[in-house]
């Protein structure tokens, strides 16, 4: 097998790693050690002690020991186990309970003793927490210590609960959460105020002293921290870094939350390329190119042979003859990235030297006007993430629809619902019936400062973004016959159940796609979106894609990703960059404006505090600079736009 050189690798990389292609592969590749371990205890006549995690990383390993169970007889009479934490305080009953995920997605399902299964218990009075956590580490020293432990890492690099700061010797006990932890929880327990403060954790010291650890990633949104883990240096900052002082431990991760290690993202360090089993293909002397400007701080023409000899990047001078030539290709590259006319220029405009098409590619690059699709998974989307290219296309004379894929309703506050309810009972409007119920709502928020998490205040909620994106259309230029509402059931489901697609959410994304057979889709690619919408909503389109892929027109379609509030693409992942004037700029700012529910939503912001409009400007101001500092033309803003890689992005996303 190809590959770095263990000695080169491990230079970077401080802890053993296997990268699994998929997820899958990976969740099955640990059911297989664990399933050994167990059935290795049976034939010895002894217990097999597991740490069990909670979240969504293990649900595909409790899947695949699910199965073993039902089809291959894997017992599980002689396991033990202790998950790592539970939220405090909480019910077990509850839905969001560890607790109850634990049943829910393994305990019911095995012939694992009840007795044997242990959950930190969130009902204990705080003032017995202590005694109960203590009381916890000498459960695990009486059934013999920890044999596997199975662990998932969260965006500050935690590893049960431990948050940053958690010293290497902590113990079993409460902690409060991390900020950005408890964003990321918000949406499962219907805003950040509902969300816990306290959780009762496994200490570090608890976590290292298993015999065997293997801690699972997937997904692009974990590739950050994965590298910081694997790479950086052990830090209670990081206490996920704390693994690599163990002598048995493992990370299982697959592709996508493995492509910020060095091994993927600047091969070039850890020696050869062709010792790597890799080419200089076009997109890493691209990637090289611009890490390399970037590091030495000069525009990609102003680089010479000895920045390139010094960042160990000779093969480029070798195969190119000299960094004046590396220089131009790259240059060339990055250039063919930009246009104004992100749909294909009318040809009536073409003059003579032009490049009409330029970077699309399909069979309908020379179509104009072109039928296109913009997919929008939340009713903002569009504008934040490609506001300003959406207004470009309409006034280009495409025939532009967008399609929004949710509702949007769960971020409607109880508040803002009010609002436009006492408007419609102060106005008389309504009529009989609805007036009644108008006022009912009115008065149940009054009295009880909230409104109840009925279907019906649900599909209001939904209505009241409904009327932000007519706004939003109309600023950009999109006639409302042309805004299609999606409302894909999986949105809807309930508080604390797994979200996944159905058939009913398949069904609408094919009907909508053969019916308007878009020459070009942009879709959002942004996979970091904390609650998961995005990925299923891109999904939603891989599967109708999938099921469509017969059809003519989708031999002639291309598929465009925009990020979203979140993050933007890397200078060297970018495919297509459109430049926005000053004027663009405050033109989609008028279009976010209108999504007027979703100012101070902290919920929805992640680690940042900033509103929409503010990060989506920077973001694309930001890329413009990037731009310019490698020595293409001085733009006030860019939006940018990977094509569709199926591979990278959806093979495996993990749902
Ligand atoms: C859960 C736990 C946490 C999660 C981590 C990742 O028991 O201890 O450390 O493993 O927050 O969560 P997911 O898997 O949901 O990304």
């Amino acid at each position: 097998m190809t590959g770095p050189s263990t000695a080169n690798l491990s230079r970077f990389e401080h802890v053993p790693l296997a990268v699994f292609q998929t997820s899958s592969e990976a969740s099955r590749s640990v059911a297989r050690e664990i399933a050994a371990l167990i059935r290795a205890r049976q034939a010895e006549k002894r217990t097999a002690v597991l740490g069990l995690a909670t979240g969504s990383t293990p649900l595909g390993l409790y899947a695949e020991l699910v199965r073993m169970h039902r089809e291959e007889g894997l017992s599980f009479a002689n396991v033990i186990s202790f998950n790592l934490d539970e939220y405090f305080p909480i019910q077990p009953s509850n839905p969001r309970s560890y607790r109850h995920f634990m049943q829910a997605h393994l305990f019911d399902h095995v012939d694992i003793a009840p007795a044997n299964t242990h959950v930190p218990d969130g009902t204990v009075p705080l003032a017995s927490v202590d005694a109960h956590s203590s009381d916890y580490e000498d459960r695990i020293r009486q059934a013999g210590g920890i044999d596997f432990q199975i662990l998932g890492i969260g965006r500050t690099g935690h590893i049960g609960f431990n948050e940053p700061g958690s010293p290497k010797r902590s113990r079993t006990r409460i902690v409060t959460l991390d900020a950005l932890t408890r964003r990321d929880a918000a949406g499962d327990f219907g805003g950040e105020p509902n969300t816990p403060r306290y959780a009762i954790t496994a200490g570090v010291r608890t976590i290292l002293e298993s015999r065997r650890i293997v801690l699972m990633a997937w997904g692009q949104h974990k590739a950050e921290i994965v590298r910081t883990a694997i790479e950086g240096p052990v830090t209670p900052q990081v206490t996920a870094s704390f693994l690599q002082e163990h002598d048995h431990v493992q990370f299982v991760v697959d592709r996508a939350a493995a492509g910020a290690l060095t091994r993927y993202r600047t091969p070039w360090l850890l020696g050869a390329l062709v010792d790597q089993g890799l080419d200089w293909d076009a997109a890493m002397m691209r990637r090289a190119i611009i890490w390399l400007s970037q590091m030495r701080k000069k525009a990609v023409l102003k680089l010479t042979d000895d920045d390139y000899n010094e960042a160990g990047l000779q093969d480029l001078l070798r195969i190119h003859g000299s960094a004046y030539e590396v220089n131009l290709a790259g240059f060339y590259q990055l250039q063919h990235t930009i246009t104004g006319w992100p749909g294909g220029k009318d040809p009536r405009r073409t003059r003579p030297g032009d490049a009409p098409v330029r970077p699309l590619r399909s069979r309908s690059a020379g179509v104009f006007p072109k039928r296109i699709l913009v997919l929008s998974p939340h009713p903002d989307d569009d504008v934040i993430g490609m506001g300003g290219t959406l207004c470009r296309l309409v006034e280009h004379g495409h025939e532009v629809h967008v399609a929004y894929q949710v509702s949007g309703a769960n971020a409607v506050s109880d508040d803002a619902l009010g609002r436009a309810l006492r408007f419609v009972r102060d106005s008389g409007v309504a009529q009989d019936a609805d007036s009644l119920k108008i006022k009912n709502l009115c008065e149940t928020l009054e009295v009880q400062g909230s409104l109840p998490e009925t279907d019906e205040v649900h599909r209001l909620k939904g209505l009241v973004r409904r009327q932000e994106v007519l706004s939003a259309a109309r600023v950009c230029g999109v006639p409302s016959d042309r805004l299609h509402f999606l409302d894909l059931p999986f949105y809807h489901a309930s508080p604390g159940a797994r979200r996944q697609l159905g058939e009913a959410d398949r069904s609408s994304m094919r009907a909508l796609l053969s019916g308007i057979k878009p020459h070009l889709i942009f879709a959002a690619g942004d996979l970091d979106d904390p609650h998961g919408t995005h990925r299923l909503c891109l999904h939603a389109l891989h599967d109708a894609l999938a099921n469509l892929r017969n059809e003519e027109w989708t031999k002639e379609s291309e598929l465009w990703l925009y990020r979203g509030a979140w993050s933007e693409w890397s200078a060297d992942e970018i495919d297509l960059a459109v430049p926005l004037s000053p004027q663009e700029v405050l033109r989609r700012r008028r279009a976010i404006f209108c999504h007027e529910t979703q100012k101070d939503m902290a919920l929805f912001l992640g680690d940042d505090r900033r509103e929409f409009w503010q990060r989506s400007e920077d973001r694309s101001r930001r890329l413009a600079e990037t731009y310019n500092a490698l020595g293409l033309a001085e733009y006030e803003a860019m939006e940018a736009f990977k094509r569709y890689a199926p591979d990278e992005f959806l093979r495996d996303l993990p749902l």
